[in-house]
């Protein structure tokens, strides 16, 4: 495979991510140092803990990922970095970070938008590496990593953002709909501290919901009409509700009287079911909507982002629905999904062979929209 190597970047919450991408497409090496077990002690993210751990890490995972590539300073391109959206201290390390690179290598600097990179995860493969059974022979059989076809209907489902948009072209993105309050992966956290299981929500309630045995407790849904728009705030306020009703008949203290980290006395029977009614409430909005996007514009491929994009179920039944839509689903391997510097290398691409280029004024741009400058 041809096109430029990129090294990428990534640095916008809690996992520093350095990877080697050629072409947009073909992974060299993809290194994340992730902070969660350090914010898994303080419940959730603290940022300027977040970027002090950046700090620290961030020359090892270059050196890892520069020695896993086998790639030497003079077969790279270019330079890509997360500018925004996300937390402005742990921008700051990757941008300048990769400023100095840029700098310091004479290579050209391209700013990435960090939602940009989860779409464009759907474009990544492996390299095939020589002695290695599940990469060997992939690198050139496009059977195995099917390609996102135009138009298509692209939804981002991430800690901090959920949003529907479709896609006629590369690089440019028509926001069908998105989240008019909290992102789908902030619920999952949330609900999951309701239910003490602990930060990241998401994993936990997805592992917890798979042991459910008893799975009558169904939790509301908000349509928002026929709009692409979603809520999950309410669902928050009604989980709630519920776990507050489970652990009065488990004779348990209500939330409002217990430390939030002090929640997870409810028997786990109780837990996954409650943890399998809240999950089964996000995925059906978010499955039911992007159904009806990808129908409603003839989409030709349907693609899925984002760290709840990991979530297992959330895979399968959009991918049976996308079947029965005659569809196809392209989604990338759960580690794509969660943030990595990868995607930002596929995207960079892009950027790239669209011209673009940064400057050493490059900034942090915490609240930047998707592909708007
Ligand atoms: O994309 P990401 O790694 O970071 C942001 O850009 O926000 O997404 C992190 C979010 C967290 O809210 C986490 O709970 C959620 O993705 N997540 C999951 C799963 N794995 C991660 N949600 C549901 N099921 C999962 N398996
Ligand atoms: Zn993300």
């Amino acid at each position: 495979m041809s096109g430029p190597l990129v090294l990428a970047i990534e640095s916008s919450c809690d996992e520093t991510g350095i990877a080697l991408v050629e072409g947009g497409r073909t992974i060299h090496s993809n290194v994340v140092a992730s902070q969660v077990a350090m914010h898994a002690a303080a419940g959730g993210i603290v940022p300027e803990v977040a970027a002090r751990a950046h700090l620290r890490w961030i020359v090892p995972v270059l050196d890892e990922a520069m020695e896993g590539a086998g790639s030497g300073w003079a077969d790279i391109d270019a330079v890509a970095v997360t500018r925004g959206p996300g937390l402005a201290g742990s921008l700051l390390v990757g941008i300048n970070f990769a400023k100095a690179l840029a700098f310091a290598w004479q290579k050209p600097l391209v700013g990435v938008n960090h939602l940009e990179g989860h779409v464009y995860a759907a474009w990544l493969r492996e390299a095939k590496r020589a002695g290695d059974p599940q990469t060997a022979g992939t690198v050139d059989a496009d059977a195995g990593w099917p390609e996102p076809v135009f138009p298509l209907v692209a939804l981002v489902v991430s800690g901090g953002h959920t949003f529907l948009a479709e896609m006629r072209d590369h690089l440019t993105y028509r926001l069908l709909g998105q989240t008019v309050d909290d992102a789908a992966g902030e619920a999952f956290d949330k609900v999951g501290r309701l239910l003490g299981l602990g930060y990241p929500g998401g994993p936990a309630i997805m592992r917890a919901a798979a042991g459910a045995s008893a799975r009558d407790v169904v939790f509301p849904r908000a349509w928002l009409g026929d709009t692409y728009d979603f809520s999950f705030s309410g669902l928050k306020t009604a989980a709630r509700r519920i776990v507050d009703a489970a652990r009065q008949v488990e004779g348990l203290p209500a939330l409002a009287d217990v430390p939030a980290v002090d929640a997870g006395q409810l028997s786990s029977e109780r837990q996954a079911e409650l943890a399998y009614g809240f999950q089964e409430s996000v995925l059906d909005v978010l499955v039911t909507k992007t159904i009806r996007a990808a129908r409603e514009t003839s989409a030709r491929s349907i693609v899925l982002g984002g760290g709840v994009a990991a979530n297992r179920i959330l895979r399968e039944r959009l991918a049976a629905r996308a079947v029965e839509a005659g569809v196809p689903l392209i989604v990338p391997a759960p580690a794509l999904c969660t943030d990595n510097g990868a995607m930002i290398g596929a995207a960079g691409a892009w950027r790239f062979a669209a011209g673009e280029r940064a400057g050493l004024d490059l900034d942090a741009r915490p609240s930047l929209p998707l592909a708007r400058r």
